[in-house]
């Protein structure tokens, strides 16, 4: 994670703060700027959002050249000592970096021996520390000593070029004869540039106004292709809404609408056609988050629909499984961002071993879907708030276009009846329930089947913006361990669907009731008034078909933990220790 960027040309501060800003889903430990001003450095820092750093700036619309960059603590503490940019012991060269440095400790020693000073704990300063001065030739150098993942932007006093490199974390870079950027993402470069260059690990190069020079992993001078920033960025606002967490949930219809669009259209036919035609005998899904709880809703219903094995996995557990990929393994990758570091060297090793590589994200330019054989875009724009929700939804969506093309039948016309039917629950009930659920310190959610998927899905959700403890129970488990936990402090959200399965969920109920536990039912079942009794709450879901319950259930469930986080005070869309793009292992 952390987000980088680069700028040469006039008004530094404001593009940079700018670029910020847009990185921001990459983490808000704190932020910090470094500008060259007539060959002096001036440096400003602040822990925290990008807002905190803002109001510390003195715009300058002169030309100019800066770095700058969005933390997401991984080694130190959230600090102004190890808030980027870093600098070189002789303070000529300032750093931003994006990534982990993995032999920082034996380089510190190393570094320390010669007399080196370091002013925090960050693997970044010590890279920095690498620096005297600033040219191909001290790069190469110092890259030939660091081990781990980096994107970086190096800027130097005594000179007029960032210099930049790129290893395991992504990096663009552009330039236009009056202005040059590098940045973690392309979004940066929209109102700014219209063309950009996708560096490849192991490449590295300088670019000013003027020129981009680019080398290889061999030391080799090569040419780039370059690419047209024909995505739209549509920085939205919160228009109407109090955060973008609620907003987005609602874009779940939005989203729909646009899968419906795009996934009539030939491009996606003939992927769809593409897969249809790779023989298989195996799938594997996988992913991080959110997207592994897509992962387990897309093996849900591809089993349902194909007698194959299918496996889902999460990223940063796959490769201890000694999991067996060849040729006949088609390995489908989720990835909101595309870039989860975790999924992404998953990705990297089916590829070596020869799987079929699909992926299913919502950022078609990105690195999971550039390395995929096919990838399949899940229309849902731009996700701000870091706990994912209306990507989710759009994502469990395409698994189910991709099952009923691979059956052959038609998906336009029950996705239309879905949209129709959509419900995002009833606010005058949730509130309430919501104002209930902040008094108690750990909430339980259980659930069967595809049930159980969603009470994972719910239960993430909860605690990744309101802090309260929380997991899911397959109701079936409850009995061998968790129940043990229940007592009149306990909530416990059950969640029922699927009629055939009701019966058994409810004695599960029943036993959380006879332990004193606090009852609420989230369904679309009928239920007879006597059996509603027994639940201290009883949230009605509208129904919908059977392949869209889990979709319709989810939502109301995301509302939930959202104006649960509302009733605590925090801010859902930014909740603590967490970002958006998790680009280290
Ligand atoms: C982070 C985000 C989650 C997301 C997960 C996977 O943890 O906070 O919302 O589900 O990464 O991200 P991806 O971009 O791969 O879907």
């Amino acid at each position: 994670m952390c987000g980088i960027i680069g700028y040469i040309g006039e008004k530094v501060e404001e593009n940079l703060l700018q670029g910020l800003e847009r990185l921001e889903y990459r983490g808000y430990d704190s932020a910090g700027m470094t500008i060259n001003r007539g060959g002096e450095f001036v440096t400003y820092k602040a822990t925290g959002k990008v807002e905190n750093l803002k109001k510390t700036l003195k715009f300058n619309d002169d030309l100019g050249m800066g770095i700058a960059h969005t933390r997401w603590a991984t080694h130190g503490k959230i600090c102004i000592e190890n808030c980027h940019p870093h600098f070189s012991s002789n303070g000529n060269v300032a750093l931003v970096h994006n990534g982990i440095l993995e032999n920082f400790e034996d380089l510190k020693a190393e570094l320390s021996k010669e007399g080196k000073y370091f002013y925090g704990q960050t693997d970044s300063e010590v890279i920095a520390k690498c620096f005297d001065r600033l040219d191909i030739k001290s790069l190469r150098r110092v890259l030939g000593k660091l081990q781990g993942s980096y994107a970086l932007a190096l800027i130097a006093k005594d000179s007029d070029s960032i210099y930049f490199v790129k290893n395991k974390s992504p990096l663009y870079v552009g330039f236009d004869g009056s202005q040059a950027m590098v940045a973690s993402d392309p979004s940066c470069f929209v109102g700014i540039l219209t063309e950009y260059y996708t560096l490849e690990d192991g490449e590295y190069g300088r670019i000013n106004k003027k020129e981009a020079v680019f080398y290889n992993k061999n030391n080799e001078k090569i040419e780039k292709y370059i690419t047209k920033l024909d995505f739209k960025v549509s920085y939205e606002e919160k228009t109407g809404y109090d955060h973008f967490m609620i907003k987005e949930i609602y874009q779940s219809r939005i989203a729909l609408e646009n899968i419906i669009e795009r996934y009539k259209q030939e491009e996606i036919i003939n992927k769809l056609k593409l897969l249809k035609n790779y023989e298989f005998d195996r799938i594997y899904l996988v992913g991080c988050g959110t997207a592994y709880h897509a992962g387990l809703i897309g093996g849900y219903y591809l089993r349902e629909a194909f007698n194959v094995d299918v496996f889902c996995e999460i990223a940063s557990e796959f490769r201890y499984k000694n999991l067996n990929i060849d040729d006949k393994s088609l390995c489908i990758f989720i990835s909101q961002s595309g870039e989860t570091a975790d999924t992404l060297s998953v990705l990297e090793f089916c590829k070596e071993k020869g799987g079929k590589i699909v992926s299913i994200t919502n950022t078609e330019y990105s690195t999971i879907a550039r390395l995929s054989d096919i990838c399949f875009p899940i229309c849902a724009g731009q996700e701000k708030a870091v706990a994912s929700t209306k990507a989710y939804f759009a994502q469990c969506l395409i698994f189910y276009i991709i099952t009923t093309f691979l059956k052959g039948k038609d998906y336009i016309l029950p996705l239309q009846n879905f949209k129709r039917q959509i419900d995002f629950g009833d606010d005058n009930i949730l509130k309430p329930l919501a104002k209930n659920l902040v008094k108690y310190d750990k909430v339980f959610f259980i659930g069967r089947g595809v049930d159980y998927i969603t009470a994972k899905e719910a239960s993430l959700k909860l605690k990744e913006i309101t802090y309260i403890f929380s997991t899911a129970e397959s109701s079936g488990e409850l009995k061998h361990g968790v129940i043990a936990l229940i007592d009149s402090s306990v909530p416990v959200i059950v969640i029922a669907t699927d009629e055939k399965l009701f019966n058994k969920t409810l004695n599960n109920a029943y036993e959380i009731k006879s332990r004193g536990g606090k009852l609420i039912l989230f369904t679309s079942l009928q239920i007879d008034k006597d059996i509603k009794e027994n639940f201290d709450y009883v949230i009605e879901v509208k129904k919908t078909s059977k392949e869209f319950q889990s979709l319709q259930m989810i939502l109301p469930l995301q509302k939930l933990a959202y104006f649960t986080a509302i009733e605590k005070g925090n801010n859902p869309d930014m909740p603590r220790n967490l970002a958006k793009s998790v680009t280290v292992e």
